[in-house]
């Protein structure tokens, strides 16, 4: 994508242009994954019950996928469901659930007209029919689309992802000497995507709840005090540009002119 293609879709003269106009466009994340996080928190501050920020999320999310289409991330994965998420109530669940189907039938025109492919990670055999039903439908619908590729996390677990890795492993019948970092990622949910360059947190929380565990190695993180349902493509834009002044060394060193020796 361009910067052209984003103002497309950006008010002129408003605070979003300025943050547009000054991301690098060859330096972009190709992979960012979100931890939706602060939902319940918004509620409450407005003496609502939670589910009401639940339902207010679904704006942001709405925000954040077109908007990360027009930016052109190549993969964006957002954390919606975690398999520790069953311990709360069961109308929570249903509500989050209820949304999740509303959100799909309501948004795919709008993945089909920003060339986006959806997909789901985490263990979907244990989400009710109805979900799973409406997930196949927006998984088929999309499949031939070639843009950004966008992963639900539903009842995604990361230790659980490891621990579905290695049963394949297992199962495929890999010997022990063939076994290394990238054979096994092939068995990872997100086999042949590109590990996250930049995982956000929104609402504060300084923790990565069991969200992409292997994936997350090297990720540039950026927390911000916003709540997930505040989050609009000016929080995506800032992130970005916070992550393109990170200096990535990934346990090397900085590749100064003076390491390397040039005079
Ligand atoms: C994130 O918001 C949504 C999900 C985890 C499904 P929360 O519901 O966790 O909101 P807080 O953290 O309680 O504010
Ligand atoms: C992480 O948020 C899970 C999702 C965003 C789906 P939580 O609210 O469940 O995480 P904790 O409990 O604060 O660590
Ligand atoms: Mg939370």
């Amino acid at each position: 994508m361009s910067l052209e293609q984003l103002l497309a879709w950006i008010p002129p003269g408003s605070p979003d242009e300025a943050l547009a106009r000054r991301v690098n466009f060859d330096q972009l994340p190709a992979h960012i994954a979100i931890i939706m996080d602060g939902n319940g928190r918004w509620a409450a501050q407005r003496h609502l019950p939670r589910v009401e920020g639940h339902r207010a999320g679904i704006d942001s999310v709405r925000d954040v996928v077109e908007s990360s289409a027009r930016l052109g991330i190549d993969v964006l994965t957002l954390y919606a469901f975690s398999v520790e998420n069953w311990k709360r109530p069961r109308t929570e669940i249903n509500t989050l659930m209820t949304l999740l189907k509303r959100y799909l039938r309501l948004e795919l025109g709008t993945l089909l007209k920003n060339n986006i492919r959806f997909q789901v990670i985490g263990r979907g055999d244990e989400l009710s029919p109805d979900v799973r039903h409406e997930l196949e439908i927006g998984i088929r619908q999309t499949e031939a689309n070639s843009g950004m590729l966008f992963n639900i996390a539903l009842n995604y677990g990361g230790r659980a992802e490891i621990v579905d890795a290695a049963r394949r492993v297992i199962a495929a019948g890999v010997c022990a000497d063939d076994l290394d970092e990238r054979k096994f990622g092939e068995f990872l949910y997100t086999a042949g995507q590109p590990d996250p360059d930049l995982l956000i947190r929104t609402s504060g929380e300084m923790r990565v709840s069991n969200f992409l565990l292997w994936q997350i190695a090297y990720s540039e993180i950026w927390v911000t005090e916003t709540l997930w349902p505040d989050f609009r493509r000016r929080h995506l834009l800032e992130a970005v540009l916070a992550y393109q002044k990170r200096d990535r060394r990934y346990g090397g060193i900085k590749p100064s002119p003076i390491a390397l020796g040039v005079k």
